[in-house]
């Protein structure tokens, strides 16, 4: 009897040559294709900022919201991503509210003059409690819990 060479084996033989050719062909760059996916997170997962780094001193570190640095005194600072916004009404106070308006759900645009301000129709909500200082909306900024340790500030 004779025996032939079993396609089956002529088949993986091809697969496998395809497949190379084609992780090869990833690797040349390709031209136009994006360089690479870079992530928003500035340190590496598991690894604690050194504080006494200057680099990263103004850069939250993993899980991090925000440094209580880039929270102005009597202002605050929108997490557009986080739909969070922490705000520091008095020096070293530090709260945490949704960023969502409760009057149609805009993210809020901007913090000053002591407001948290939504652009969509007007709302503004004050850095102290959330509080409604000026409709169209009529409830506040629900509180978010936060926990300061050290210049890191987190969602607690
Ligand atoms: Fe914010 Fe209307 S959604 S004021």
């Amino acid at each position: 009897m004779n025996a032939a060479p079993t396609p089956r084996r002529a088949v993986l033989a091809t697969a496998a040559s395809a497949t190379a050719a084609l992780v090869a062909g990833c690797g040349d760059g390709g031209g136009d294709a994006p360089a690479a996916t870079v992530s928003p997170a500035p340190t590496a997962p598991g690894t604690p900022p050194d504080p006494t780094d200057s680099a990263s001193a103004s850069a939250p570190g993993a899980g991090e919201l925000a440094r209580t640095a880039d929270i102005p005194s009597g202002g605050g600072l929108i997490l557009k991503e986080r739909k969070v916004v922490v705000t520091q009404p008095e020096d070293g106070e530090f709260k945490a509210f949704s960023a969502v308006c409760t009057h149609q759900g805009c993210i809020v645009a901007t913090v000053d003059n002591g407001t948290i301000n939504c652009a969509c129709h007007g709302s503004r909500f004050r850095i102290t409690d959330g509080s409604v200082a000026r409709g169209p909306a009529t409830r506040p900024l629900p509180g978010e819990q936060i926990t300061v340790t050290g210049d890191g500030i987190r969602l607690a």
